[in-house]
């Protein structure tokens, strides 16, 4: 696991862009891509850079059980508001939370995530350690499932709504299994309050009450961090 200290969340997202360029140069076609406010920087270069995904397929992590892609809480809308409506690919991923099926919607996705093997995976941290919606407790073996959210999840997202009680109770997720298949990861992580899972994903043992920590499992993974969430490595 490479840790790399920045001053803010700008300069960690052009290490994050320059990673990506790397990898699109030496190839890679298939993206794993994460919501919340973590790459929002990250996906505003993208947008002002020149790089062409028309031809690159993005599979995204999560999505809410309940919302389809037109409510504004969605993780669909956020990411056509934050990346694919400026930058077009040639098809992007994310479940279906409107599915009434959900046992076939987590198939589903599963089959997609298997035909198109992820090049390059990017990940926020929660709090609690939570990578996608894998929240602590998540065996390491897991494919895409549906998660009952945790308390702290629920009122960690709750800024994003209008309610806590608006905050949906349920997501479904690609599994810890799916994530660490990524051929590469980056998982950025800002502020103090993700300062004791920075710790514990990079200087803990690796455990299933701190999902992240499987990381360290993995041989090409970058994190980066900011002063206050890099507090203690
Ligand atoms: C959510 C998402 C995660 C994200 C995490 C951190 O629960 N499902 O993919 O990494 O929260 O969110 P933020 O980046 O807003 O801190």
């Amino acid at each position: 696991m490479k840790v790399i200290k920045v001053a803010n969340q700008l300069e960690g997202a052009k290490v994050a862009f320059d990673i990506l360029s790397e990898k699109i140069a030496a190839g890679a076609k298939t993206f794993g891509l994460a919501t919340g406010s973590t790459p929002v920087e990250f996906y505003n270069q993208v947008i002002n850079s020149n790089l062409d995904f028309t031809d690159k397929t993005s599979i995204n992590l999560d999505e809410y059980v309940g919302l389809d892609g037109s409510d504004d809480q969605s993780y669909r809308y956020f990411m056509n508001q934050h990346l694919f409506n400026e930058k077009p690919f040639h098809q992007n991923f994310l479940p279906n939370g409107k599915a009434t099926d959900l046992d076939a919607e987590v198939k589903a996705y599963d089959a997609i995530i298997d035909a198109h093997p992820i090049d390059f995976q990017i990940l926020g941290l929660g709090a609690n350690g939570h990578i996608g919606f894998n929240e602590p407790g998540t065996p390491f073996t897991a494919t895409t499932h549906v998660v009952d959210l945790t308390e702290s999840t629920i009122k960690a997202n709750a800024r994003f709504f209008d309610n806590e009680e608006d905050v949906p109770k349920q997501a479904i997720s690609m599994g810890i299994a799916s994530i660490l298949k990524s051929k590469s990861l980056v998982l950025m992580a800002w502020g103090a309050e993700k300062a004791d899972a920075v710790n514990g994903m990079v200087n803990g043992d690796i455990t299933e009450s701190l999902p992240a920590s499987v990381l360290q499992k993995h041989d090409d993974i970058v994190v980066i961090v900011d002063e206050a969430a890099g507090k203690f490595v």
